[in-house]
């Protein structure tokens, strides 16, 4: 489990302290920080700004950019988008899902890999695609996911 410094977290949270409105910059600044929002840091939350873990729970759940579970250092996205599909996207996942021992959505224990599906990435003709933290692969073959995820040891 990701381990979350709680100095860091009361850091965070006094450059809002006092203010209103600021919930959704505080998680923010929270996810850039760690990379999730763990329960410990909307509990401090809650109490120190007086807001309902409900609320930050629910604004936390609504924002895609936010995690509530801890994710790996390496984040891949695999586009299951129909231009994909009928390019062999599936049988890239389950390369993926082979190579790291984990289901699409789970993180591998030792918090390399996050692994994720998409629905298009907007660059249909490259597909296959995959992208991790940030960079395309196109026109993937499950015999490249190998060399691929060795990049990112
Ligand atoms: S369907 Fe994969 S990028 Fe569009």
């Amino acid at each position: 489990m990701a381990e979350i410094d709680m100095r860091k977290v009361d850091e965070i949270i006094d450059r809002y302290k006092g203010e209103e409105g600021v919930l959704i910059q505080l998680l923010l600044d929270l996810q850039s920080e760690f990379n999730w929002i763990s329960p410990e840091a909307i509990a401090q939350i809650s109490e120190q700004m007086r807001i309902p873990k409900s609320q930050i729970y629910r604004i936390a759940s609504f924002y895609k950019a936010m995690n509530l579970k801890p994710v790996g250092r390496h984040i891949i996205q695999v586009c299951l988008g129909t231009a994909c599909q009928v390019r062999g996207a599936p049988k890239i996942l389950d390369r993926i899902e082979e190579n790291l021992k984990i289901k699409e959505g789970a993180t591998t224990s030792d918090m390399r890999f996050s692994l994720k599906r998409v629905n298009c990435l907007g660059c249909c003709a490259m597909g296959p695609v995959i992208v991790v933290d940030g960079i395309y692969h196109g026109k993937i073959t499950p015999l490249m996911v190998e060399n691929i995820l060795e990049q990112y040891e």
